[in-house]
């Protein structure tokens, strides 16, 4: 009889985590290395939101809680959709969850039967596939080349509808890509699912607030409310404030799938940290200021990299309109031989010997269902931009 499950046979470890293990690995070895690989601000929780925590424990808001979160935060979290996204949603629709990945992985769990279909746009977050995978459905990938700007078009989707399609996963501004759609790009997909009454929409909003140049983010239920019984809206505070270590996500949507997600919840974690929650409400009820600020960081480091990485030979880097990710092409580099001899045969060989040669750490774009690409996360301060970009420079003239 094996001992592991069959079930974590089918899933891989994080490849972005593997490619911070091996960076750290050569930082203890004495490298010189700069990570470009974590997603996360590099910014503290803002000061209010941190105190709020403190005065949370003082408090003695230290208990076991409601399961998916206290009342006062599910209701922060219903004017917040009402307030950014015009979206009215009671308390009974909220579930409160640790991170945002706890509200997909729930949903997922809560719904997915084995044959069940979920349409993944690639490239994905390296958690969509396994999770689908996890609970025992079927990916269904659907490539969004860099031509197409790394969106979906209404025809890929509607060729990728099948009667065995439970969910699609949505996620605006995209993590790799930084790519977002806009209202029009939205509708047309929205208009393909109002056709299609069996498929659910997992809209991943956690880049939210991380759009450049007055790009105007959208929700498909905001954008066709037809679609807003059968869509979860995910969110979360981890990257719109800083707070990726609080591990407080949310989603909401019809109350047959709430309950469902509170019932997994309860036979698992509980709720999310009490603390956790009394922060996450300060930093939707309180001052917003953080979030315009973070943004025109995120937008003067975006064009700084953006800028370095086409002065690279062989790179060729779009200008994502949101999130903390660039996703440029390594097309023009395959084939050739670095200065160190590594032949780039793909990105996973080009992230290595870039590793290797410069220390400088991206993830391959493999691991994220589209090729030859690599991401970097510019979540990381100007000077390690500057520095991390001559490097590359320096890689790419290398090569032959
Ligand atoms: C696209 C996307 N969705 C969801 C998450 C989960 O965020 P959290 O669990 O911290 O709320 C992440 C984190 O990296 C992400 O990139």
């Amino acid at each position: 009889m094996a001992f592991l499950s069959d079930t974590l046979a089918r899933v891989k470890p994080s490849p972005t985590i593997a490619m911070s293990g091996r960076a750290l690995e050569l930082r203890a070895a004495g490298q010189d290395i700069i990570s470009l690989s974590a997603g996360e601000p590099d910014f503290d929780t803002p000061a209010h939101i941190r105190e709020a925590a403190k005065a949370a424990i003082d408090a003695g808001h230290t208990r076991y809680t409601a399961v998916d979160g206290i009342p006062a935060l599910k209701q922060a979290i219903c004017d917040k959709f009402a307030r950014e996204n015009g979206l009215d949603y009671k308390p009974s629709q909220v579930s409160v969850g640790t991170g945002g990945k706890q509200i997909l992985y729930n949903a997922l769990m809560a719904t997915l039967n084995p044959g069940d279909e979920v349409i993944v746009p690639a490239p994905y977050w390296v958690s969509y596939p396994d999770m689908v995978l996890l609970a025992g459905g079927t990916p269904v990938f659907v490539s969004c080349t860099a031509e197409q700007g790394f969106v979906m078009s209404p025809e890929a989707l509607e060729a990728a509808i099948t009667p065995r399609t439970k969910w699609l996963i949505l996620n605006s501004p995209s993590n790799p890509s930084g790519a977002g759609y806009d209202r029009a790009a939205m509708q047309a997909l929205t208009d393909v699912l109002v056709k299609h009454p069996h498929v659910w929409v997992l809209a991943d909003d956690i880049y939210e607030h991380l759009v450049f140049d007055g790009f105007e983010f959208v929700t498909p239920a905001q954008v066709e409310p037809r679609l807003k019984d059968r869509t979860l809206t995910m969110n979360g505070v981890s990257k719109a404030y800083a707070m990726t270590g609080w591990r407080i996500g949310y989603g909401a949507g019809p109350e047959l799938l709430i309950k469902a997600m509170a019932k997994l919840q309860s036979q698992s974690t509980s709720n999310p940290s009490s603390i956790g929650q009394y922060a996450a409400l300060a930093a939707l009820n309180g001052p917003q200021d953080y979030i315009a600020e973070s943004r025109a960081a995120f937008q003067r480091r975006r064009d700084l990299v953006v800028a370095g990485l086409n002065t690279c030979p062989g790179i060729d880097c779009p200008t994502p309109v949101g999130a903390f990710y660039v996703y440029p092409s390594i097309k023009d580099l395959l084939g050739k031989t670095s200065a160190g001899g590594k032949v780039i045969e793909n990105d996973e060989a080009f992230a290595n010997a870039l590793l290797e040669e410069t220390g400088v750490a991206v993830v391959f774009g493999a691991a994220f269902g589209l090729s030859p690409h690599f991401r970097i996360s510019y979540a990381t301060s100007d000077a390690e931009l500057t520095d991390a970009i001559a490097r590359i420079k320096g890689f790419c003239e290398g090569c032959r």
